[in-house]
Protein backbone atom coordinates (compact mmCIF):
# COMPACT_ATOMS: atom_id res chain seq x y z
CA UNK A 1 0.00 0.00 0.00
CA UNK A 2 2.67 2.34 0.52
CA UNK A 3 4.13 1.83 -2.24
CA UNK A 4 0.91 2.45 -4.13
CA UNK A 5 0.49 6.00 -2.31
CA UNK A 6 4.38 6.66 -2.88
CA UNK A 7 3.52 6.42 -6.62
CA UNK A 8 0.36 8.35 -6.80
CA UNK A 9 2.88 11.24 -5.09
CA UNK A 10 5.47 10.63 -7.66
CA UNK A 11 2.72 10.63 -10.67
CA UNK A 12 1.85 14.34 -8.77
CA UNK A 13 5.04 15.62 -8.95
CA UNK A 14 5.70 14.44 -12.72
CA UNK A 15 2.61 15.69 -13.73
CA UNK A 16 3.32 19.04 -11.88
CA UNK A 17 6.61 19.16 -13.43
CA UNK A 18 5.36 18.25 -17.01
CA UNK A 19 2.80 20.68 -17.20
CA UNK A 20 4.84 23.18 -15.93
CA UNK A 21 3.99 25.64 -12.86
CA UNK A 22 0.60 26.81 -14.99
CA UNK A 23 -1.13 23.90 -13.80
CA UNK A 24 -1.38 22.75 -17.73
CA UNK A 25 -1.28 18.94 -17.63
CA UNK A 26 1.37 18.04 -20.62
CA UNK A 27 0.73 14.71 -20.23
CA UNK A 28 2.23 12.94 -23.16
CA UNK A 29 4.27 9.68 -23.80
CA UNK A 30 6.81 11.20 -21.16
CA UNK A 31 3.81 11.02 -18.22
CA UNK A 32 4.70 7.06 -18.20
CA UNK A 33 5.47 6.05 -14.60
CA UNK A 34 6.32 2.34 -13.67
CA UNK A 35 4.40 0.59 -10.76
CA UNK A 36 7.06 0.30 -8.45
CA UNK A 37 6.36 -3.93 -7.52
CA UNK A 38 8.36 -4.52 -10.77
CA UNK A 39 11.14 -3.73 -9.10
CA UNK A 40 10.08 -5.86 -6.65
CA UNK A 41 9.93 -7.98 -9.24
CA UNK A 42 13.56 -7.79 -10.05
CA UNK A 43 13.27 -5.55 -13.46
CA UNK A 44 15.93 -3.29 -14.33
CA UNK A 45 14.38 0.22 -14.81
CA UNK A 46 15.43 2.09 -17.90
CA UNK A 47 14.76 5.25 -19.14
CA UNK A 48 15.04 6.10 -22.56
CA UNK A 49 15.19 10.11 -23.54
CA UNK A 50 14.67 9.57 -27.64
CA UNK A 51 14.90 12.67 -30.06
CA UNK A 52 11.81 11.89 -32.24
CA UNK A 53 10.89 9.59 -34.84
CA UNK A 54 11.47 12.33 -37.76
CA UNK A 55 13.22 9.36 -39.68
CA UNK A 56 12.92 6.45 -41.40
CA UNK A 57 16.93 5.37 -39.20
CA UNK A 58 15.03 7.02 -36.31
CA UNK A 59 12.19 4.04 -36.16
CA UNK A 60 14.71 1.49 -36.82
CA UNK A 61 16.94 3.21 -33.93
CA UNK A 62 13.58 3.00 -31.12
CA UNK A 63 12.78 -0.65 -32.50
CA UNK A 64 16.41 -1.41 -32.22
CA UNK A 65 15.62 -0.16 -28.11
CA UNK A 66 12.06 -1.47 -27.86
CA UNK A 67 12.81 -5.33 -29.01
CA UNK A 68 15.39 -5.83 -26.87
CA UNK A 69 14.47 -3.88 -23.17
CA UNK A 70 11.58 -6.02 -23.34
CA UNK A 71 10.40 -7.51 -19.92
CA UNK A 72 11.20 -10.83 -21.02
CA UNK A 73 14.65 -9.82 -21.08
CA UNK A 74 14.49 -8.04 -17.27
CA UNK A 75 14.05 -4.63 -18.26
CA UNK A 76 10.87 -2.20 -17.47
CA UNK A 77 11.72 0.11 -20.72
CA UNK A 78 10.35 4.15 -19.89
CA UNK A 79 10.29 5.59 -23.33
CA UNK A 80 10.01 8.80 -24.52
CA UNK A 81 9.81 10.47 -27.56
CA UNK A 82 11.28 14.00 -27.20
CA UNK A 83 9.54 15.14 -30.28
CA UNK A 84 12.95 17.02 -31.85
CA UNK A 85 12.71 18.96 -28.69
CA UNK A 86 15.45 19.52 -26.51
CA UNK A 87 13.52 20.96 -23.59
CA UNK A 88 11.08 17.91 -23.85
CA UNK A 89 14.24 15.86 -23.33
CA UNK A 90 15.50 17.61 -20.43
CA UNK A 91 11.73 17.02 -18.80
CA UNK A 92 11.84 13.33 -19.83
CA UNK A 93 14.99 12.92 -17.84
CA UNK A 94 14.09 14.51 -14.56
CA UNK A 95 11.29 12.71 -14.57
CA UNK A 96 13.52 9.65 -14.59
CA UNK A 97 15.14 10.78 -11.74
CA UNK A 98 12.64 11.50 -9.78
CA UNK A 99 11.17 8.08 -10.56
CA UNK A 100 14.65 6.84 -9.49
CA UNK A 101 15.28 4.94 -12.78
CA UNK A 102 18.75 2.06 -13.02
CA UNK A 103 19.64 3.70 -15.93
CA UNK A 104 18.87 6.12 -18.40
CA UNK A 105 19.59 6.14 -21.89
CA UNK A 106 19.69 9.37 -23.57
CA UNK A 107 20.13 10.46 -27.22
CA UNK A 108 20.30 13.98 -27.44
CA UNK A 109 19.07 16.27 -29.98
CA UNK A 110 21.90 18.20 -29.73
CA UNK A 111 25.35 18.51 -28.12
CA UNK A 112 24.66 21.33 -25.81
CA UNK A 113 23.07 22.65 -22.76
CA UNK A 114 23.06 18.97 -20.86
CA UNK A 115 25.57 19.72 -18.08
CA UNK A 116 23.04 20.94 -15.28
CA UNK A 117 20.48 17.85 -16.24
CA UNK A 118 23.36 15.25 -16.16
CA UNK A 119 24.92 16.30 -13.04
CA UNK A 120 21.63 15.99 -11.41
CA UNK A 121 21.22 12.24 -12.76
CA UNK A 122 24.93 12.23 -11.43
CA UNK A 123 23.80 13.29 -8.00
CA UNK A 124 21.26 11.17 -8.07
CA UNK A 125 23.76 8.12 -8.61
CA UNK A 126 21.76 7.36 -12.11
CA UNK A 127 24.47 5.80 -14.98
CA UNK A 128 23.73 7.86 -18.02
CA UNK A 129 24.30 6.25 -20.91
CA UNK A 130 24.71 8.24 -24.26
CA UNK A 131 23.82 6.67 -27.55
CA UNK A 132 23.55 7.45 -31.37
CA UNK A 133 24.34 11.61 -31.07
CA UNK A 134 26.57 12.57 -27.95
CA UNK A 135 26.99 15.88 -25.84
CA UNK A 136 29.83 18.61 -25.36
CA UNK A 137 30.01 18.63 -21.50
CA UNK A 138 32.54 20.39 -18.92
CA UNK A 139 32.66 17.31 -17.41
CA UNK A 140 33.08 13.53 -19.46
CA UNK A 141 32.39 11.70 -16.38
CA UNK A 142 28.52 13.41 -15.94
CA UNK A 143 27.71 10.23 -18.84
CA UNK A 144 29.15 6.45 -18.22
CA UNK A 145 29.68 5.97 -22.12
CA UNK A 146 28.23 6.87 -25.69
CA UNK A 147 27.56 4.08 -28.59
CA UNK A 148 27.41 5.47 -31.52
CA UNK A 149 28.72 6.66 -35.42
CA UNK A 150 31.46 8.19 -36.18
CA UNK A 151 29.91 10.84 -38.01
CA UNK A 152 33.07 12.79 -38.89
CA UNK A 153 34.17 9.81 -40.78
CA UNK A 154 31.24 9.24 -42.70
CA UNK A 155 31.27 12.89 -44.55
CA UNK A 156 35.03 12.65 -44.74
CA UNK A 157 34.52 9.23 -46.53
CA UNK A 158 31.59 11.10 -48.67
CA UNK A 159 33.98 13.75 -49.78
CA UNK A 160 36.52 10.87 -51.05
CA UNK A 161 34.17 9.34 -52.91
CA UNK A 162 33.19 12.19 -54.54
CA UNK A 163 36.84 13.11 -55.50
CA UNK A 164 37.05 9.69 -56.95
CA UNK A 165 34.15 10.00 -58.79
CA UNK A 166 34.45 12.83 -60.54
CA UNK A 167 38.21 11.44 -61.51
CA UNK A 168 36.38 8.50 -62.89
CA UNK A 169 33.74 10.88 -64.97
CA UNK A 170 37.09 13.04 -66.06
CA UNK A 171 35.54 16.01 -64.32
CA UNK A 172 38.29 16.48 -61.62
CA UNK A 173 39.45 19.68 -63.61
CA UNK A 174 35.33 21.27 -63.84
CA UNK A 175 34.15 23.80 -60.88
CA UNK A 176 32.13 21.24 -59.10
CA UNK A 177 28.81 23.56 -57.71
CA UNK A 178 27.89 21.92 -54.36
CA UNK A 179 24.70 22.63 -52.21
CA UNK A 180 24.36 20.64 -48.79
CA UNK A 181 20.78 20.17 -46.97
CA UNK A 182 22.19 19.59 -43.03
CA UNK A 183 20.46 17.91 -40.20
CA UNK A 184 19.44 19.63 -37.20
CA UNK A 185 22.28 22.66 -36.20
CA UNK A 186 24.31 21.68 -33.42
CA UNK A 187 23.80 17.91 -33.43
CA UNK A 188 26.09 15.64 -33.71
CA UNK A 189 25.37 14.02 -36.49
CA UNK A 190 25.09 17.53 -38.80
CA UNK A 191 28.36 18.60 -37.17
CA UNK A 192 30.15 15.34 -37.59
CA UNK A 193 28.90 15.21 -41.60
CA UNK A 194 29.35 18.63 -42.53
CA UNK A 195 32.81 18.58 -41.19
CA UNK A 196 33.93 15.39 -42.38
CA UNK A 197 32.81 16.47 -45.76
CA UNK A 198 34.32 20.01 -45.31
CA UNK A 199 38.03 18.51 -44.79
CA UNK A 200 37.91 17.14 -48.32
CA UNK A 201 36.41 20.24 -49.52
CA UNK A 202 38.66 22.31 -48.11
CA UNK A 203 41.42 20.65 -50.15
CA UNK A 204 39.90 20.69 -53.85
CA UNK A 205 40.02 24.31 -55.32
CA UNK A 206 37.43 23.18 -57.74
CA UNK A 207 34.59 22.14 -55.18
CA UNK A 208 32.41 25.17 -54.97
CA UNK A 209 29.73 25.28 -51.69
CA UNK A 210 27.38 27.27 -52.32
CA UNK A 211 24.98 27.33 -49.55
CA UNK A 212 24.52 25.32 -46.52
CA UNK A 213 20.88 25.05 -45.33
CA UNK A 214 19.56 22.95 -42.58
CA UNK A 215 16.43 20.63 -43.27
CA UNK A 216 16.01 19.07 -39.81
CA UNK A 217 16.44 15.54 -41.08
CA UNK A 218 13.01 15.73 -42.59
CA UNK A 219 11.53 14.68 -45.64
CA UNK A 220 9.23 17.47 -45.56
CA UNK A 221 11.56 20.36 -45.10
CA UNK A 222 14.23 18.77 -47.40
CA UNK A 223 11.82 18.72 -50.11
CA UNK A 224 10.80 22.52 -49.21
CA UNK A 225 14.55 23.49 -48.87
CA UNK A 226 15.67 21.75 -52.31
CA UNK A 227 12.61 23.53 -54.38
CA UNK A 228 14.60 26.76 -52.88
CA UNK A 229 18.25 25.55 -54.08
CA UNK A 230 16.77 24.57 -57.51
CA UNK A 231 15.00 28.23 -57.68
CA UNK A 232 18.08 30.35 -57.02
CA UNK A 233 20.69 27.81 -58.95
CA UNK A 234 20.41 26.25 -61.59
CA UNK A 235 24.22 24.87 -62.07
CA UNK A 236 23.82 22.41 -59.18
CA UNK A 237 26.34 19.35 -59.94
CA UNK A 238 25.99 17.92 -56.37
CA UNK A 239 23.71 17.82 -53.97
CA UNK A 240 25.26 16.55 -50.00
CA UNK A 241 22.21 15.61 -47.86
CA UNK A 242 23.18 14.28 -44.08
CA UNK A 243 20.15 12.17 -43.80
CA UNK A 244 17.98 9.66 -46.13
CA UNK A 245 14.64 11.12 -45.66
CA UNK A 246 15.85 14.92 -46.72
CA UNK A 247 16.77 13.18 -49.80
CA UNK A 248 13.81 11.91 -50.50
CA UNK A 249 12.40 15.12 -50.37
CA UNK A 250 15.05 16.76 -52.31
CA UNK A 251 14.33 13.97 -55.35
CA UNK A 252 10.75 14.81 -55.28
CA UNK A 253 11.61 18.54 -55.07
CA UNK A 254 14.27 17.72 -58.26
CA UNK A 255 11.71 15.53 -60.11
CA UNK A 256 9.24 18.77 -59.82
CA UNK A 257 11.25 21.07 -61.07
CA UNK A 258 11.40 19.13 -64.01
CA UNK A 259 15.46 17.93 -63.27
CA UNK A 260 16.96 14.73 -62.93
CA UNK A 261 19.37 13.31 -60.65
CA UNK A 262 21.35 10.07 -60.40
CA UNK A 263 23.96 8.38 -62.46
CA UNK A 264 21.59 9.01 -65.40
CA UNK A 265 21.04 12.76 -64.47
CA UNK A 266 22.18 15.85 -63.83
CA UNK A 267 22.49 16.05 -60.04
CA UNK A 268 24.77 13.84 -58.20
CA UNK A 269 23.33 12.81 -55.34
CA UNK A 270 25.38 11.86 -51.50
CA UNK A 271 23.07 10.58 -48.84
CA UNK A 272 23.87 9.25 -45.63
CA UNK A 273 21.77 6.45 -43.55
CA UNK A 274 21.63 3.88 -45.79
CA UNK A 275 17.77 2.67 -44.79
CA UNK A 276 16.24 0.36 -47.10
CA UNK A 277 14.26 2.89 -48.83
CA UNK A 278 17.16 4.84 -50.01
CA UNK A 279 18.63 1.62 -51.61
CA UNK A 280 15.34 0.95 -53.67
CA UNK A 281 16.11 4.86 -54.29
CA UNK A 282 19.98 4.05 -55.21
CA UNK A 283 18.15 0.76 -57.40
CA UNK A 284 16.32 3.24 -59.40
CA UNK A 285 19.03 5.28 -59.92
CA UNK A 286 18.04 8.16 -58.08
CA UNK A 287 20.89 8.35 -55.59
CA UNK A 288 24.57 7.67 -56.44
CA UNK A 289 26.04 6.72 -52.88
CA UNK A 290 24.65 6.38 -49.66
CA UNK A 291 27.19 6.08 -46.49
CA UNK A 292 25.96 3.90 -44.18
CA UNK A 293 24.74 5.14 -40.58
CA UNK A 294 23.97 2.03 -38.08
CA UNK A 295 20.90 2.06 -35.91
CA UNK A 296 20.90 -1.10 -34.27
CA UNK A 297 22.25 0.53 -31.46
CA UNK A 298 20.09 -1.20 -28.62
CA UNK A 299 22.23 -4.50 -28.62
CA UNK A 300 24.43 -2.73 -28.10
CA UNK A 301 23.44 -0.67 -24.67
CA UNK A 302 21.74 -3.74 -23.42
CA UNK A 303 25.36 -5.11 -23.09
CA UNK A 304 27.20 -2.37 -21.46
CA UNK A 305 24.32 -2.47 -19.00
CA UNK A 306 24.50 -5.98 -18.47
CA UNK A 307 28.03 -5.24 -17.92
CA UNK A 308 27.82 -2.37 -15.76
CA UNK A 309 25.19 -4.79 -13.51
CA UNK A 310 28.27 -7.09 -13.28
CA UNK A 311 30.71 -4.45 -11.93
CA UNK A 312 32.67 -4.50 -14.89
CA UNK A 313 34.15 -1.96 -16.75
CA UNK A 314 33.24 -0.10 -19.66
CA UNK A 315 34.70 1.60 -22.44
CA UNK A 316 33.75 5.27 -22.24
CA UNK A 317 33.92 5.93 -26.63
CA UNK A 318 32.04 2.37 -28.52
CA UNK A 319 31.90 3.33 -32.42
CA UNK A 320 29.79 0.42 -34.40
CA UNK A 321 30.54 0.00 -37.71
CA UNK A 322 29.75 1.29 -41.02
CA UNK A 323 30.07 0.63 -44.34
CA UNK A 324 28.87 2.67 -47.99
CA UNK A 325 26.84 1.72 -50.72
CA UNK A 326 26.79 3.04 -54.67
CA UNK A 327 25.41 2.32 -57.56
CA UNK A 328 28.03 0.50 -58.71
CA UNK A 329 27.74 -2.32 -56.68
CA UNK A 330 25.42 -5.36 -56.42
CA UNK A 331 23.30 -3.73 -54.02
CA UNK A 332 20.09 -6.27 -55.06
CA UNK A 333 22.28 -8.98 -53.32
CA UNK A 334 23.44 -6.47 -50.41
CA UNK A 335 19.64 -5.66 -49.73
CA UNK A 336 18.94 -9.38 -48.98
CA UNK A 337 21.09 -9.34 -45.89
CA UNK A 338 20.40 -5.75 -44.59
CA UNK A 339 18.04 -5.80 -41.58
CA UNK A 340 16.55 -2.18 -41.83
O1 LIG B 1 21.60 10.94 -35.38
C1 LIG B 1 21.40 10.09 -36.45
C2 LIG B 1 20.67 10.83 -37.54
O2 LIG B 1 19.45 11.28 -37.03
C3 LIG B 1 20.31 10.00 -38.76
O3 LIG B 1 21.17 10.18 -39.82
C4 LIG B 1 19.02 10.64 -39.16
O4 LIG B 1 18.30 9.95 -40.12
C5 LIG B 1 18.39 10.88 -37.87
O5 LIG B 1 17.28 11.63 -37.88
Amino acid sequence: MKKKIKCVIRFLISAFILGGCTGKQNVQESSQLYDETVRGDGYIVVGFSQVGSESDWRIGNTESFRSIFTEENGYYLLFEDGQQKQENQLKSIRNFILQEVDYIILDPIVETGWDAVLQEAKDAGIPVILADRSVKVEDEDLYTCWVGSNFHEEGRRAGEWLLDYLEEQGRSEETINIVTLQGTIDSSAQIGRTEGFKSILDTQANWNMMEYQSADFTQAKGKEVMSYFLEKYDDIDVLVSENDNMTFGAVEAIREAGRTCGPDGEIIILSFDSVRAAMEAMLQGEIHVDFECNPILGPKVEEIIRRLEKGEAVEKIQYVEEQYFDTSMDLEKIMETRTY
